[in-house]
């Protein structure tokens, strides 16, 4: 078992670097499979979720090189086996990208019913409406989405919900479907956007990603490209709280500010001094900061992702601050963790109402998920004494060398191996 140690307490003071976006690289990789040629990808981030997308990758024959330490070489060429087992897909929800993927390059895919973060019901019925429209049979057998479409025809899909999953995955299947595909209601997410850029620096023909309109009008081929991968808003938003909850002073370098304005607008309001560049943002953390109201929203609203990381936030913010969480049932699991540290947190079904307290206090906790884990660094490295997180696995499915990073900026934090044999056992 693996455990991140902080003692808190430190101002977060100097520059980061931020990472390739992982929600960016994990719609990316599986559309490489789509080329006809190897295509090189760069500043792909170095973390567990791209691991698994490799492993997904190599047992379908698909050759994957490591050029250096973020950039991937693929060559889809002797891709034979276009399956996605259940060991394999357990592990993130991405997998599921392989459905538009294999599909628009086999005409068949099989692959199992996505893993990921727990953040209550994710179903995948606006996926596989998409899949119908374009033709293709669609079945779920043993746990398997096994989908047929020897011959895909451009449609319209007005998706129910705004859903970023099958945005891109409607967009992989439809790229070298005949005629054309307007999707309709569709995500904006950054991510988004990207992945019609790599497809296009590919060959294919889309307009329109980044507006909630998208067309693609289906070609008979892709070729190979070389793509640098956006950098991870998620990430770069993370640092941006860190800062501002450390009273620190750090300098994000390689973001792109424009994906960042809903949670720079929001730290603003409530006191932080945040500075924009052409490519870097400077947060600079003002004593004790103000209460706010949030509420998630599909981009360019407040993400989701950062959700837990602005609650934690809040805790330590002066007066009552309101959260609410309006794209998934269940995220708020975190919130009994950081209630061991001194927050004072009710929640209601989907709002949080955050009660500020002077200073949060070190405790043991566990990350629940990917984001929570964050949030729970984030209480680390405002805390007074030591907190010990348990879990960091989920941590690192999305930020790259997060413990080296943070200590570059004076954090005082240690990853440390126990041995599974001296976890004792759970009490039930
Ligand atoms: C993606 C991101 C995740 C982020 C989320 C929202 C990746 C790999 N993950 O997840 O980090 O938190 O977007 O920004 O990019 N829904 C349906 N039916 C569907 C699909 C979705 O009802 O077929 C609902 C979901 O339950 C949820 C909402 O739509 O309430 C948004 O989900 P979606 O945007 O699809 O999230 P993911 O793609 O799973």
């Amino acid at each position: 078992m693996e455990k991140y140690v902080i003692h808190g307490g430190n101002r977060l003071l100097g520059e980061v670097t931020v990472s390739g976006a992982k929600n960016a690289a994990l719609a990316i990789l599986p559309a490489a499979i789509l080329s006809d040629e190897p295509c090189i990808i760069e500043n792909v981030p170095n973390i567990s979720d791209i691991d698994y997308s490799i492993k997904i990758l190599n047992h379908m024959g698909v050759e994957v090189k490591m050029i250096n330490h973020s950039t991937l070489r693929i060559d889809p060429r002797k891709l034979r086996h276009p399956v996605v087992e259940y060991d394999l897909a357990k592990n993130m929800r991405a997998s599921y990208y392989f459905l538009g993927a294999l599909l628009g390059k086999t005409k068949t895919a099989k692959v199992s019913l996505p893993g990921g973060c727990d953040l209550g019901s994710r179903p995948i019925d606006q996926h596989l409406k998409g899949f119908e429209a374009l033709g293709a049979k669609v079945e779920i057998d043993r746990g398997m989405v096994c989908l047929e479409g020897d011959h895909l025809l451009g449609a319209k899909v007005d998706f129910d919900v705004v859903t970023v999953g099958a945005t891109i995955n409607i967009m992989l299947a439809a790229v070298k479907a005949e005629g054309l595909t307007i999707l309709e209601n569709a995500a904006k997410e950054p991510h988004i956007v990207d992945l019609a850029n790599f497809l296009n620096s590919m060959g294919a023909n889309i307009i329109g990603a980044g507006t909630d309109v998208i067309k693609i009008r289906g070609v008979e081929s892709l070729h190979g490209t070389q793509y640098s991968v956006i950098p991870d808003q998620i990430e770069a938003g993370t640092f941006m709280v860190m800062a501002a909850a450390t009273g620190g002073d750090v300098l994000i370098k390689n973001v792109i500010p424009k994906h960042l304005e809903a949670v720079t607008s929001k730290l603003q309001k409530i006191g932080a001094v945040v500075e924009e560049y052409d490519d870097s943002i400077r947060v600079v953390g003002t004593g004790r900061l103000e209460k706010t109201t949030i509420k998630t929203m599909p981009h360019p609203g407040f993400p989701t992702d950062m959700q837990p990381q602005i609650t934690t936030l809040l805790t330590i913010a002066n007066g009552t601050s309101m959260v609410t969480e309006s794209i998934f049932d269940n995220r708020f699991k975190y919130v009994d963790e950081l209630r061991r540290m001194g927050a004072d947190i009710t929640v209601n079904g989907k709002v949080a109402v955050v009660e500020g307290v002077s200073r949060l206090t070190g405790a043991s906790v566990k990350a629940t998920d990917l984001r929570a884990g964050a949030a729970l660094i984030i209480a680390g490295l405002a805390a007074s004494g030591t907190t010990e997180i348990e879990d960091v696995f989920h941590v690192e499915r999305g930020y790259e060398n997060i413990e080296n990073k943070l200590k570059g900026l004076g954090a005082d934090i240690k990853k440390i191996v126990t041995p599974d044999s001296m976890v004792l056992p759970k009490v039930l």
